[in-house]
């Protein structure tokens, strides 16, 4: 479903000069498999997911989702994700269910399914009780239920998410992660980053540790256990970023 090979992305900034913001990483994602990244802040997570959503060209490597290429097949690739990201602008003034009937609209629904998707959608995450509610009248977590259901009213195959419970309580941050499993039960293919490892231990089949926009490892997290001799991911993931202190000074 997703298909990443040697994937580079430089930036070119007046200041800092030139940002290798991801050197070299190649994975692959299949249906019904959640591959997460952990990294820090800065270490490329966002850029790489701003990929694989078209959003930014690659340097070079070869990025496919659902089998087309992002740079050529662009239009192709919109129409099969559902991209979550921090930056995902909602109108201030539609409620919950404008929002979507809007969305869903510009993603070629007709009206009917868009509104028996929607009430399914509102029902899992429980947004009932402010779908009516203008949008600057939401909390963060009320706004991101809604980002989530605006990313998905058009059934992708392919879910991009870039930090979905970052700033929610925990009650909220459990309803998305519950609901990314039930996604993953449904056969969807999802790309998932955290900087929080119980959240990467607990929902991903594979997990990639990026740091400085390179992939010090990936696996499943028996394989990162048994490879890197750790406990659990946060052993891993101090061992590994920790060598590479070492090794830069
Ligand atoms: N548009 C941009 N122009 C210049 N540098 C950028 C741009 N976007 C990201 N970067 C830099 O690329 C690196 C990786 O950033 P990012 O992918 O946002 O990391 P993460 O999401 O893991 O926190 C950082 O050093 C960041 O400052
Ligand atoms: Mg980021």
């Amino acid at each position: 479903m997703i298909r990443v090979n040697n994937l580079t992305k430089i930036f070119y900034d007046k200041k800092r000069g030139k940002i290798k913001a991801v050197h070299d990483i190649s994975f692959h994602c299949k249906k019904g498999q959640i591959f997460g990244f952990l990294g820090l802040n800065g270490a490329g997570k966002t850029t790489t997911l701003r990929i694989l959503a078209t959003i930014l060209k690659p340097t070079s490597g070869e990025v496919l989702v659902n089998g087309y290429q992002v740079v050529k097949e662009a239009h192709k690739v919109r129409q099969s994700i559902g991209f979550l990201s921090g930056e995902t602008g909602l109108y201030d003034r539609f409620t919950p269910r404008e929002t979507i009937m809007f969305f869903g609209r510009i993603n070629g629904l007709a009206e009917q399914e868009i509104q028996k998707r929607m009430s399914q959608i509102f029902q899992t995450l429980d947004m009932n009780s402010f779908q009516e509610v203008r949008v600057d009248k939401l909390s963060t977590g009320m706004k991101q239920k809604l980002s989530i259901a605006r990313a998905i009213i058009h059934n992708p195959p392919v879910l991009i998410f870039d930090e979905p419970t970052v700033g929610l309580d925990v009650i909220t941050a459990k309803v998305v992660i519950d609901y990314i499993k039930e996604f993953r039960n449904n056969g969807k293919c999802i790309i998932f980053s955290t900087h929080q490892m119980h959240e990467a231990e607990k929902l991903c089949d594979e997990i990639a540790i990026i740091h400085h926009g390179e992939f010090l490892a990936s696996g499943t997290l028996p394989d990162l256990k048994r490879n890197f001799q750790g406990e659990n991911l946060e052993e891993i993931f101090f061992k590994l970023v920790s060598t590479k202190v070492e090794d830069s000074i």
